[in-house]
Order: C-alpha cells, then sequence, then structure tokens
C-alpha cells in the first residue's frame, strides 16, 4: 500500500543533513535485471537514481569482480554446459576464468519481475566505471552517477586480504577519475580507515547488520566514529525517526538498505533519511516524487 499524500501534516518531513537524497539502485537493479551487472546498472541510470550500489570481490589474479557472494553461486551463474556454476571461491579465480560464466539467463526466483539478460557475464569494477562514464555522457543527468562500493570478504579473511582488497579499490577508483563521486562500505569496518589513509576524498560507509537493532545507538556511533566513516547504513528493519535525528546530531548521515516498499520509502523521507537503497529503482524514482508532492502539498 502507498501511503497518500494526506498521511504526512505540515512540518512532518525531517531533513536529510546536508538536504538532499541519494537514491541508491541495489546491485543496480535487482529486483528489475540480473544483479550486479551492466544491464542492472543501465536500469539504474535509466531510472534516474544518483547512485549504483554493488558488490566487489578480489580475483586469483588482483583484479575487482563486481559480484556479491564470496563463492560463484550456482542459483545465479550457468557454466559454458549450461550447468549450475560449482562453488568454487571466486578468489581461487582469475577474471578470465570468471568471465566464462554466464550470470544473466537464470531469474533470481526471489525477484520473479527480474528480466533475464541471456549471456551477461560478470563485469570487473573498472568495466562498471567505463560503461557508467559513456553511459551518462549521452544523457542530461542532473549529476554525474556516483557509486557505493562494497568490499566483501570471505568469513575467514585476514588483515592481510583487507588490506589488498583496500588498495586494489582505491587504486581502481583513483585510476579511473572517480575519487570524487565513490563511496566505500563494508560489513568488516577495519577496510574503511585503511582507505581513508590511502585516499581520504573518497567516502566512507559503515554497514550494520538487522542484528544490531540490540546495540544502542551510542555502540553504533562509537563503531561508526572508530571506522572514520561518515555514514551509518543501518537496514530497514532496524530504523528508527529517534535513530536518524541521534545519527544526525553525531555528523554521521543515514543509508538506509535495503528497502522494496514504497510505504517504507515514504516514511524514511519523512524522517530525514540521507539515502535509500533499493532493488527497485523504479520503485524508489515514484516513492521520492511522491515524497516530493507531500512536501510541496504540506507546506502551502
Ligand atoms: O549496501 C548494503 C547492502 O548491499 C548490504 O547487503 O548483502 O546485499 O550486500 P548485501
Ligand atoms: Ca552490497
Amino acid at each position: 500500500m502507498i501511503m497518500s499524500g494526506a498521511s504526512f501534516k505540515k512540518g512532518a518531513l525531517a531533513r536529510p543533513l546536508d538536504g538532499e537524497v541519494d537514491l541508491q539502485g541495489h546491485r543496480g537493479a535487482r529486483g528489475r535485471r540480473p544483479e550486479n551487472t551492466i544491464p542492472a546498472f543501465r536500469y539504474c541510470i535509466d531510472q534516474g537514481m544518483t547512485t549504483i550500489e554493488l558488490d566487489t570481490n578480489v580475483t586469483k589474479d588482483d583484479q575487482l569482480i563486481v559480484c556479491h557472494d564470496t563463492m560463484l553461486n550456482g542459483s545465479i551463474c550457468r557454466d559454458e554446459r549450461g550447468n549450475a556454476a560449482p562453488p568454487i571461491p571466486i578468489g581461487d579465480l582469475t577474471v578470465a576464468e570468471l568471465k566464462l560464466y554466464d550470470c544473466g539467463s537464470v531469474m533470481n526466483p526471489a525477484f520473479p519481475e527480474q528480466v533475464p539478460v541471456p549471456g551477461t557475464s560478470m563485469p570487473t569494477l573498472p568495466e562498471a566505471f567505463a560503461f557508467a562514464k559513456n553511459y551518462e555522457s549521452g544523457r542530461e543527468l542532473a549529476r554525474p552517477m556516483r557509486f557505493n562500493i562494497e568490499t566483501k570478504f570471505a568469513r575467514d579473511c585476514t588483515a592481510k586480504d583487507i588490506e589488498r582488497s583496500a588498495r586494489l579499490v582505491v587504486a581502481a577508483i583513483v585510476d579511473a577519475g572517480m575519487a570524487e563521486r565513490a563511496t566505500v562500505q563494508s560489513f568488516v569496518l577495519p577496510v574503511l580507515p585503511i582507505v581513508k589513509r590511502l585516499d581520504s576524498r573518497i567516502c566512507r560507509s559503515a554497514l550494520f547488520e538487522s542484528s544490531f537493532i540490540q546495540r544502542s545507538g551510542n555502540e553504533i556511533i562509537l563503531a561508526a566514529r572508530e571506522a572514520e566513516a561518515g555514514i551509518i547504513s543501518p537496514h530497514v528493519n532496524a530504523v528508527t525517526s529517534a535513530f536518524v535525528e541521534q545519527c544526525h546530531a553525531a555528523g554521521f548521515r543515514v543509508l538506509v538498505w535495503t528497502v522494496n516498499e514504497e510505504v517504507d520509502m515514504l516514511r524514511l523521507f519523512a524522517w530525514g533519511v540521507d539515502g535509500i537503497i533499493s532493488d527497485y529503482p523504479d520503485r524508489l524514482a515514484r516513492a521520492y516524487s511522491q515524497r516530493k508532492t507531500d512536501f510541496i502539498e504540506t507546506s502551502l
């Protein structure tokens, strides 16, 4: 159910910290196209999102592949014979080997509106940047696309793995000239201060699982501060208006994941969140314009 404009009272809308809302397509547009692929990024841009959210893993040959799972995922990727990809760690494969898998043919059953794009392989991070730069140049965007780049790690990752990933992601961002429009995000918070040390122009976002609801707002803020992040990125189920206010008072922006229902998006906009990450960029764009209408109507 979508909340109507009349649901907001005059002055009910809180404001984001710097007055702007960041609209992010999760894994590009997982609800509409195969996740973390160029077709998903195209859809994300076409729907007027401001940021592409994506995931990266380090490959055997020290490159960054855009992929959520730390192992090949047989439920969404197929080998050259059309069989489910075997569960091999991404870090044991080179980019050339990973490119052999088709990750666009099989619709993710959790997202029945996802349109398959057969023959789509995982892009590298530089390929994702190159695509967006080229695609946006032919369009009149309000501002260049931004990237919210998650660094994924295996459960048994070491400090060396974290340092290696940070170095590779910063190098890829800087080489593409994207330092001013990139955020590095992670649940593995120690990666964030390393990113800052390597290039302080790159924003940093501290991710928190929904279980953080058991931790106090103060603990979350302390953890984000220690990680030298400017953004706190909580699971939607753990967000309250008081928490948003508390983060803002401490100087943190709040970027909520993964929000797929328009009623939830409207509630979060009213609470003044700084950004929303959604599998459905079309729904997020619609809710955002509804929110603007509400604001105008209720401000009269
Ligand atoms: O950006 C936050 C969100 O992407 C984290 O969850 O598991 O989809 O990467 P996940
Ligand atoms: Ca992610």
